[in-house]
C-alpha cells in the first residue's frame, strides 16, 4: 500500500510545532506508517545560513524570503519528494506557509503572490495544520533568554492574525495550542486520521 502523505505543521514561534511534529511521528509509526520528520529552515548550508541570519536584525526581509525559498527548493527536491516517492508520510515542521506569513508580516512590499511566485516549483503539502496560541503565552514558555528577531510579541500578534486569515482562505485546520500537550496532540492526530480515511488509506 502506498501511504505517502505530506503534512506541514505551522504556527507562530513557540506554538509547539516541533514538539507536536515529534509526537505525531511516534503516533503514526505506532500505526505502522513509515515517517520522515523534517523541518525548515532545513539542515542544508542555506538552512544553516538562515539560522545565523535569524539572529541578525540587519538582514532585509526580501533577502530572508529569497533564502527561505532557495532552502525550500533544495529541501523539497532532495529530501521531501524522494521520501514521498518511497511511500513515506513526510511531516515538515514549518513549510511554505511560514514564508507567506512571516515574510509578508515583515514588509508591506512583500505580497503573498510574490512569495508564491518564488516558491513556484516546490510541491505543496496535502495537509496543513496551524497551531494557534496567544504569543505572550507562547513566549513565556520559551526556556532560553536569547530570542531571535521574530520573537517579539507585537510582531507575533501580526503573525498570528495572518495565520488565521490564511487558514480561513485556504481551509487549513486550526488547532488551539493553549491546552495540555496530550489534548493538542490528540486533536492533531484526529485531523491526520480523518485525512487518511478520506483518502481510503486506513
Ligand atoms: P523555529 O525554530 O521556531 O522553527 O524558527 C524558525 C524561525 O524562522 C521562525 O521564527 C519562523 C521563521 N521562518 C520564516 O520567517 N520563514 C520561513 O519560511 C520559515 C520556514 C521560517
Amino acid at each position: 500500500m502506498h501511504n505517502s502523505l505530506f503534512i506541514a505543521l505551522e504556527g507562530g514561534d513557540a506554538a509547539g510545532t516541533t514538539t507536536h511534529s515529534h509526537l505525531l511521528k511516534g503516533f503514526l509509526e505506532s500505526k505502522g506508517f513509515k515517517v520522515f520528520l523534517t523541518h525548515e529552515p532545513s539542515n542544508s548550508k542555506i538552512g544553516v545560513l538562515i539560522r545565523d541570519f535569524l539572529k541578525n536584525k540587519e538582514i532585509p526581509p526580501t533577502t530572508d524570503a529569497l533564502l527561505f525559498a532557495a532552502d525550500r527548493d533544495l529541501h523539497y527536491r532532495n529530501e521531501i519528494k524522494k521520501k514521498l516517492d518511497e511511500g513515506y508520510v513526510v511531516i515538515s515542521d514549518r513549510y511554505i506557509e511560514s514564508s507567506i506569513v512571516y515574510q509578508s508580516a515583515q514588509s508591506d512590499d512583500i505580497t503573498v503572490d510574490w512569495i508564491k511566485k518564488i516558491n513556484k516549483f516546490v510541491g505543496l503539502p496535502d495537509l496543513t495544520i496551524v497551531l494557534d496560541i496567544d504569543p505572550e503565552i507562547a513566549l513565556a514558555r520559551k526556556e532560553t533568554e536569547e530570542l531571535e528577531k521574530f520573537e517579539v510579541s507585537s510582531f507575533l500578534d501580526k503573525v498570528r492574525n495572518l495565520y488565521l486569515l490564511r487558514a480561513k482562505e485556504e481551509n487549513y485546520h486550526i488547532v488551539n495550542s493553549d491546552d495540555i500537550i496530550e489534548i493538542v496532540q490528540e486533536n492533531i492526530q484526529k485531523i491526520v486520521l480523518d485525512k487518511f480515511k478520506n483518502l481510503s488509506k486506513l
